[in-house]
């Protein structure tokens, strides 16, 4: 018998997945076969197992101390301390210095969009896509600093072929080629309910991508620090791909992180109210933290302050800076994994493809933003809501293309006047 067929066999006793020896009896030839057993010996099943068990758990923070964030103001700033950092700033990002990295790995299924989130059209006159839309922001920026500032994508497994034929069809929007750089996130196997590795319509491996808390390590292995490194980049802004307002070239934002001597930064915006689908930062036993909505209890997301706000109300926009330091240094660590329960289509043990209604199966992501805590002190600056703040994630209703769109709309009209 083929000896990796035996040592595949031995690995799926040990860890109780034998189900998967049905995927590679479905393999329809030799090399297909062996792919499917070389998907198998790349799976850490140790770390699976252990995913599981911490899927039982619910997130305790009762022995974090959490207290809130401090934070400026940017439109409370005074005349002088807004020129000093933004003249620190735009120092920074006319010498080269800055690089902007946007995560676009998700799958946007709220949204109902088939394809990269990026590249979908918000439904303006101009009919521009999303990553049109960022890209204008890169393009103004050209002008303002004379510059050409690097821009890397980060895509996933499902979505890279897809995006990267995107820029290359649209010319990159008149962006240079040479400044626009795609790397791919990770990829986890999804569980069912009792702990077992699912296969996908093909009979392979599901897998998900692996939240965007891998992108420090992908950055590492895909050569992105290197390059970020030898164009000689100190501050990499780090952004969604679903906000159409994100202002990723902030001289601000660079010159109070400089000025503070911080090695991150982050935006924040006031929360609308205690079930807005935000996560908030915070302090975690005298650390900087997020504590995401999914994750945070009603009455903490309801506190408020002895003047009426929210207590936990800085929200998080992922809208963050980071020093080319500090991404060095998290590239090197494994960030915790937190669970999603979600539909997830598979190959039941009799080949039947099953698509369930309610959720069935069990997802892993990191977040970026557990890195905040490896780091001493980051820097919090407030934002106007409304001047960066557009998110598309939902087909209808709150953050939905319609909402989207009239922000957008508004700012532009604004900024024009
Ligand atoms: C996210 C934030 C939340 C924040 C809110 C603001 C997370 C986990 N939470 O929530 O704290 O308040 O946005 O709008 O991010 N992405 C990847 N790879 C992945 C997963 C996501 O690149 O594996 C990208 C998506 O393409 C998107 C962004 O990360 O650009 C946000 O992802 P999403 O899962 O939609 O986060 P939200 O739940 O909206």
């Amino acid at each position: 018998m083929d000896e990796k067929l035996k040592q595949v066999e031995q690995i799926l006793k040990k860890y109780g997945q034998e189900q998967l020896l049905d995927g590679y009896n479905r393999q329809p030839g030799e090399k297909e076969k062996q792919d499917f057993l070389n998907d198998i010996l790349t799976i850490d099943f140790a770390q699976i197992e252990k995913l599981y068990e911490a899927s039982k758990k619910a997130k305790d923070f009762s022995k974090s101390k959490i207290e809130p964030i401090d934070y400026v103001d940017k439109s409370k700033l005074s005349k002088k301390e807004y020129e000093k950092y933004s003249k620190i700033g735009t120092e920074k990002i006319k010498e080269g210095k800055l690089a902007v990295v946007t995560m676009a790995g998700g799958q946007g299924t709220r949204l109902g969009h088939t394809g990269p989130k990026g590249t979908f059209d918000l439904g303006l006159d101009s009919h521009k896509s999303i990553f049109e839309i960022l890209c204008d922001t890169l393009n103004e920026a050209r002008k303002k600093y004379g510059v050409d500032i690097p821009w890397y994508i980060m895509t996933s497994e499902e979505n890279n072929e897809a995006t990267e034929n995107f820029f290359k069809e649209h010319n990159y929007f008149g962006y240079p080629e040479n400044c626009i750089t795609f790397f791919k996130q990770g990829k986890l196997p999804m569980l069912s309910t009792d702990g077992k590795i699912l296969l996908n319509e093909e009979g392979k491996i599901k897998e998900a991508a692996d939240g965007h808390g891998g992108i420090f390590q992908s950055m590492l292995k895909d050569g992105v620090i290197y390059d970020m490194k030898s164009r000689g980049i100190e501050w990499v802004f780090i952004g969604g791909v679903d906000n159409v307002l994100v202002n990723m070239v902030d001289d601000v934002l660079i010159g109070m992180a400089e000025d503070k001597k911080v090695l991150a930064a982050g935006k924040s915006i006031v929360k609308a109210g205690p079930k807005e689908k935000v996560g908030v930062f915070c302090k975690k036993n005298g650390k900087p933290s997020v504590i995401e909505y999914s994750e945070i209890s009603e009455e903490m997301a309801a506190e408020t302050t002895p003047d009426g706000e929210l207590k936990y109300g800085e929200s998080h926009i992922l809208c963050n800076l980071f020093n080319i330091k500090a991404i060095e240094k998290i590239s090197k660590m494994d960030l915790p994994y937190h669970v999603a329960f979600k539909k997830a289509k598979y190959l039941d043990k009799d080949g039947k493809v099953v698509t369930p209604d309610k959720p069935n199966a069990y997802k892993f992501e990191s977040f970026l933003f557990d890195a905040f805590e490896s780091l001493d002190d980051m820097a919090i600056l407030r934002v106007k809501r409304e001047d960066e703040f557009a998110p598309v994630k939902n087909a209808e209703g709150v953050d939905s293309p319609e909402t989207a769109r009239k922000l957008y709309t508004d700012f532009h009209n604004k900024s024009k006047k």
